[in-house]
């Protein structure tokens, strides 16, 4: 097979972790032909050549558009802002490649709509970075859980903080703009509704709440500028089968610096993950005399697949920039149409279509249900 041409848009904090994926990748995995770094495309041509020499990539434009039409890209790797994901999503799969865009999809339904709609009418994948579904204690959890070690599933609760906003005299940046979206909700929240997909399936309805810690932040020009997105956010969630959630995300939440706490109940048990603690998962079963009973800590190593591609020694840990190499491998098996743990623009929209409805019962005050295609 001839190998995969590779097109970056976008080199920051997303951008060098794509591109150590597509660079990882065959490396990793010894099954896959390595790809061929196509083309980088940044806001100006220098920081495109700067960066391309940096991440190994053989061109460089100062112009996404050029790099999605290129006949040398078979693949877009989309890692800009928000509100670029759309136009650049939609151009790439009419242009017939196949993309692999950040999270979320897009500030507002309709855009993702619209992104959905062409993904539909491509025959292209089209694969989303919810790269916390492949750490393989994740992986492990789906894999107890389908197993019955805890039972009937009966309520989920996930929360996710980070500090990275906590600071009031941060500077104003476009997460603060409401063209990148509604803020924590859907730069965090799609996280945990990610995780729980693939557990439990559609949202039927929601309740939500959101918060602005900080009415304004200073601005690098000089001033102040008024916050325009919320960084608390928290929701009731009634799934499809029955289910209760609770979804709380915070990017203000001092001395937290990448926590994703997830907990599932069961009628058996308890099974519990926090991203803090990466390789490991927490798991509580009623089996046995109770007075020995008590959550035991499982440690990953290359029995929880696929953490054998890294290391072979159990216990040294695998960090989050694996993730996005074995979600880059995914995304290569979906292309070769083999079977993939990936969350594609169905997935996407689904999740998409929660947020806001979190956003809209934040509006109304009452339960929303989530709208279906
Ligand atoms: N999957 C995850 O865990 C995760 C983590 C962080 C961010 N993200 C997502 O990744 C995306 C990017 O976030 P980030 O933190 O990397 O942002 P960033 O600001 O670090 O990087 C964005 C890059 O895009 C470039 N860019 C902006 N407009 C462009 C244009 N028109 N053409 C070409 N390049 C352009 C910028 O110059 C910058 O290099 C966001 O959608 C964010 O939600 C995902």
């Amino acid at each position: 097979m001839a190998p995969l041409r590779v097109g970056l848009i976008g080199t920051g904090y997303m951008g060098k972790c794509h591109a150590l994926a597509w660079n990882a990748v065959s490396a990793v995995y010894g099954d896959v032909e390595r790809p061929r770094l196509a083309c980088i495309a940044e806001i100006d041509g220098e920081l495109a050549r700067r960066r391309a020499q940096e991440f190994g990539f053989e061109s460089a434009t100062g112009d996404w558009r050029e790099l999605v039409h290129s006949p040398d890209v078979d693949v877009v790797s989309i890692t800009t802002p928000n509100q670029f994901h759309a136009e650049m999503a939609i151009q790439a799969l009419k242009a017939g490649k196949h993309v692999w865009c950040e999270k979320p999809m897009a500030p507002t339904l309709k855009e993702a709509e619209t992104m959905h709609a062409a993904w539909d009418a491509s025959g292209k994948v089209a694969v989303l970075g919810y790269n916390y579904i492949q750490n393989p204690a994740m992986r492990l959890i789906r894999k107890v859980l389908k197993e019955g070690t805890i039972g009937r599933v009966n309520h989920v609760r996930v929360e996710m903080d980070e500090d990275f906003m906590a600071d009031p005299e941060s500077h104003f940046s476009w997460r603060s703009e409401i063209a990148a979206g509604y803020g924590a909700l859907d730069d965090f929240a799609v996280h945990p509704l990610s995780l729980l997909r693939p557990i439990l399936g559609n949202v039927a309805r929601v309740f939500g709440d959101m918060a602005k810690p900080y009415a304004d932040r200073p601005t690098r020009e000089g001033g102040r500028r008024a916050v325009e997105t919320y960084d608390i956010a928290t929701a009731l969630l009634r799934f499809d089968n029955g289910v209760s959630g609770i979804v709380a995300v915070n990017r203000s939440a001092w001395g937290r610096k990448g926590r994703i706490q997830l907990q599932i109940f069961g009628n058996k048990g308890t099974i519990a993950f926090d991203q803090e603690r990466f390789n490991e998962v927490q798991l509580f079963t009623t089996e046995g005399p109770t007075e020995t009973q008590g959550f035991k800590t499982i440690l990953t190593g290359p029995i929880h697949k696929p953490y054998d591609k890294f290391i072979p020694a159990p216990g040294h840990g695998l960090g989050f920039n694996d993730l996005k190499v074995i979600e880059c491998r995914e995304l290569m098996a979906a292309i070769r149409g083999e079977p993939a743990t990936v969350l594609d623009f169905d997935d996407g929209i689904a999740i998409e279509r929660t947020i806001h409805a979190i956003a809209a019962s934040f509006q109304n005050g009452a339960w929303t249900p989530v709208t279906r295609g």
